[in-house]
């Protein structure tokens, strides 16, 4: 499996405080059966103070991890990428190089305020898009006017970009409400990938997604499951054209609160 969104290098961010515990993560990760992780930090934004990130530290940092993992004999291969907040100025700055897409691929990770007006969703995605880039939107789970009304991702998802559920969002470790609108979006194809946005070994979100996987594919089927975690990663990470299935709209009167 291949997990698009992880939080594994050390001081950057929010994710680990070690290079010892990114090795920790990358142990359980391996563990569960994940071959290909993506390293996306948080990249800087005008509120993000704390967090410190450049092209150049996020290679140094990746280019570490690499040599303790052949030191280690742990087989897991690590992809550059960025957990893009949007800002308006962020095509322009993928374009000038100050933030990283997925490996060498023309997509990128690209995270909105839980708060963000659907209006604002569509051009920010449109603008990115018109820059020449191909986007998936981290965590839509968690934006407020998906919450709201699921059916908001269909002209996004007509338009080209892609959604990534959190793989425990699936799994209920955000609780009843969050599972209920995972299980929604997964079996209405809403979202296309499922990563971990983990942060750390043992607490808060972990590198987990097989047991994610496997509760996809009681709603969908194994082999649609199995697309979210590994097929369309890897056609992400390769620039291939992705298809995926139609979304289907959510007719029942929904409700999440
Ligand atoms: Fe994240």
């Amino acid at each position: 499996m291949i997990d698009l969104h992880c939080h594994i290098l050390p001081n950057l961010d929010d994710g680990p405080t070690s290079l010892d515990m990114a090795l920790e993560m990358v142990r359980v990760a391996l563990a569960d059966g994940i071959t290909i992780t993506a390293a996306t930090p948080h990249g800087r934004t005008s509120r993000s103070v704390s967090w410190v990130y450049s092209v150049d530290l996020v290679q140094q940092r990746i280019a570490t991890l690499r040599d303790a993992l052949a030191a280690a004999d742990l087989p897991l291969t690590i992809v550059p990428g960025t957990e893009i907040f949007y800002e308006s100025d962020v095509p322009e700055r993928i374009k000038a190089g100050e933030l990283l897409t997925y490996g060498n691929s023309r997509t990128i990770l690209l995270e909105f305020g839980n708060d963000i007006l659907v209006t604002m969703l569509e051009q920010a995605v449109f603008a990115v898009q018109l820059a020449g880039y191909r986007v998936l939107i981290a965590h839509p789970e968690r934006i407020k006017v998906v919450q709201d009304n699921p059916n908001v991702l269909i002209p996004l998802i007509e338009r080209g970009a892609l959604l990534q559920l959190t793989a425990d969002a699936l799994t209920g470790s955000q609780g009843k409400r969050i599972q209920r609108l995972a299980e929604t979006l997964v079996s209405h194809a809403l979202v296309q990938v499922m990563a971990s946005d983990a942060h750390g070994p043992h607490v808060r979100r972990m590198p987990l997604l097989a047991e994610a996987r496997r509760q996809a594919a009681n709603l969908i089927g194994d082999a649609a499951a199995t697309a979210m975690v590994h097929d369309t990663p890897i056609a992400i990470l390769a620039d291939l054209p992705i298809d995926p299935p139609s979304p289907e709209p959510i007719q029942s009167r929904w409700k999440f609160w």
